[in-house]
This record gives structure tokens, C-alpha cells and sequence, in this order.
């Protein structure tokens, strides 16, 4: 890659039988934020790491919001664009298939934003405390993708029934969707971790 249309981190594969993970931080982290999570949690895999590009009071995010929790959904459907544009890019430039996401809170909702606009970029999607990044998203084929949810029943961004409905409407796309709510916040847990583990091994 020549220019990468994204300030990144790579890893190679030591095991060329794990997936690509893209990694997608939160608002606020970085492209080296989630390194370490992607290391535990499917040892070996590639590991392409882009930081987002909007700054929110000099807070890097993957796309635009108007309040918390309140998306600006013309820069949603852009950043998402741009963002799987990037990934065709990093897997040309590093020979991957298609990554697995792994994103965490605005990272995880714009994993949600790409497997609703652009399917092919993803071969599936681990998405930590997600909501629904799109109110009129067309419906995807979602065949064949695997997602898991974990969200937290007492997040204070994310209502219980906002996350529900976006795992509603991946099932409805075709994905095989594991949604597990913990009686946590918004913060990761301990049992984030097993979870991601085991789905990651399974
Ligand atoms: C978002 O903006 O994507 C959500 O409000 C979560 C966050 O990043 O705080």
C-alpha cells in the first residue's frame, strides 16, 4: 500500500488458519487500543487495526454524531463506505480474505453499519455494546455471516431495546446471530472476554 487511506496497524497471520480480524476502537481510542484484546481472543490471526477519522473534541470516532447516541446517518453510510473500501484495500495490499470485525461501542456500530451496506467486506462480526447505526438500512444478504452481540443491560448509552432490535435485524438479514446480554455497563467485563474466546474458537 502505497498511501493507506487510513492511519493503521498490521499484523500478519502466524496462524494461517485463523481469520483476519479488523479491529475497531471506541470514541476516544486508537488504532493500538485493541491489539491486545485481538491477540487473546483468536491467537494467531492477522490483525489490521485503522483509527477513525472524525475528531470529537479531538477524540478520534469512525463517523459523525450529533448527541450521544444520535448518528448524523449521511456520514454513518459514507464513513461506512470509506471504511470497507480501506479493508478491500489492506486485504489486496496484505493478501487477506475478508476480515472478521471486532469493534467496541461507535466501532462496533460501524462494523453494524458495514455488514447492513457493504456484506462483502466482512466475513462476519464480533460487536461489543452495539446499537442500531441506521434507521432505514436496506436489508443485506447476511448468508452465511456469523455475529456476535454482547451488550450490557444496564449500559447508560444503549437501551436494552435498541440493541435487540439490531440483532433482530441482522437475524432477519440471514446472519447466525448469538446476542448475549450481561448484567453490566457499558465498560467491557471479564466475561466479555470468555465469551469472545469461545465464540472466536468455536
Ligand atoms: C456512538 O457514538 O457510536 C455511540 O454513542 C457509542 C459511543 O461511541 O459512545
Amino acid at each position: 500500500m502505497t498511501e493507506p487511506s487510513f492511519i493503521h496497524r498490521f499484523e500478519p497471520a502466524t496462524d494461517p488458519n485463523r481469520p483476519p480480524l479488523l479491529l475497531l476502537h471506541g470514541t476516544g481510542g486508537d488504532e493500538n487500543d485493541l491489539l491486545g484484546l485481538g491477540r487473546t481472543i483468536s491467537p494467531g490471526s492477522a490483525l489490521i487495526s485503522p483509527r477513525g477519522k472524525i475528531l470529537e473534541n479531538g477524540m478520534p470516532r469512525f463517523f459523525r454524531r450529533l448527541a450521544e447516541g444520535v448518528f448524523d446517518e449521511e456520514d454513518v453510510k459514507f464513513r461506512a463506505n470509506e471504511l470497507a473500501d480501506f479493508v478491500a484495500e489492506a486485504r489486496e495490499a496484505y493478501g487477506l480474505e475478508a476480515p472478521i470485525a471486532m469493534g467496541f461501542s461507535n466501532g462496533a456500530n460501524i462494523a453494524a453499519a458495514m455488514l447492513m451496506l457493504r456484506p462483502e467486506s466482512l466475513a462476519g462480526a464480533a460487536l461489543l455494546r452495539a446499537m442500531v447505526p441506521l434507521s432505514n438500512a436496506p436489508r443485506a444478504d447476511l448468508a452465511g455471516k456469523r455475529v456476535l452481540m454482547i451488550s450490557g443491560a444496564m449500559d447508560p448509552i444503549i437501551p436494552v431495546d435498541n440493541a435487540k432490535q439490531l440483532a433482530t435485524s441482522l437475524s432477519a438479514s440471514g446472519a447466525d446471530v448469538q446476542h448475549q446480554m450481561l448484567p453490566t455497563g457499558h465498560n467491557l467485563s471479564q466475561t466479555d472476554l470468555q465469551l469472545l474466546v469461545k465464540w472466536f474458537a468455536e
